[in-house]
């Protein structure tokens, strides 16, 4: 069924914020039914609060620190969420990791966007480690998150060439420009209804004919 209503995004972050940025700018731009509802960040300087909050975006800081442990952080991530009606949770850059107190609340309603072609070169320095492993390509991929890291079933990929005079940034440059693509077009098909899961496996279901 053709969902009328825009699907209600909570983002968390831990930096610059291009992510977040790219997927403001399609559903500004009308391609991508889905509102962000807030911004979360683990890092009080995070880039991404002040572009929350040039977009007119409310935005918030939460300090796993002064937490008494994971589980109350979590928690109080998970009870910001729910303020805010959050549907789907967009890990755009955030570079913690989340537990069963989070994840087991929202079910395959979390997303993350990875800079490798997942299950390749998880978790942390993953262009330092496709250029060490001498890929000749990587890519980045969106995938829901697990209890696991970068584990989750995977809902899209993109491939990009990795050249022989390429250094961590200029493999993440062209790396990112895909990821800029890439985040905006699963939130746009989850938004739709258009993906299903079955263990492991994604099925981008075609497009309603209206
Ligand atoms: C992106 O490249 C994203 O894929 C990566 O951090 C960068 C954030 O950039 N995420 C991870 O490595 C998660 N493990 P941004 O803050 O400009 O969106």
């Amino acid at each position: 069924m053709t969902r009328i209503m825009p699907l209600k995004l909570g983002v968390l972050a831990s930096g610059r914020g291009s992510n977040f940025e790219a997927l403001q700018e399609s559903i500004e731009a009308g391609a991508v039914p889905a509102v962000i509802k807030v911004v979360i960040a683990d890092k009080p300087q995070a880039p991404v609060l002040e572009k929350a909050a040039a977009r007119g975006i409310e935005s918030c800081y939460i300090n796993p620190g002064q937490f008494a442990g994971r589980q109350a952080y979590e928690q109080e991530l998970a009870r910001v969420c729910v303020e805010y009606g959050v549907e789907l949770v967009v890990l755009a850059g955030y570079m913690g990791i989340l537990g069963d107190t989070f994840i087991n609340k929202f079910p395959l309603r979390v997303i993350n966007i990875h800079p490798a072609l997942l299950p390749s070169f998880s978790g942390l320095h993953a262009h330092r480690q496709a250029i060490e492993y001498g890929v000749r390509f990587s890519g980045c991929t969106v995938h829901f998150v697990d209890l696991g890291v970068d584990t989750g079933p995977i809902i899209l990929q993109q491939t990009v060439p990795v050249l022989p005079e390429d250094d961590e940034d200029s493999l993440a440059e062209r790396i990112l420009r895909e990821e800029h693509i890439l985040l905006p077009q699963a939130v746009k098909l989850i938004a739709q209804g258009r993906v299903a899961v079955e263990g492991r496996r994604v099925t981008i279901l075609a497009e309603e004919e209206n």
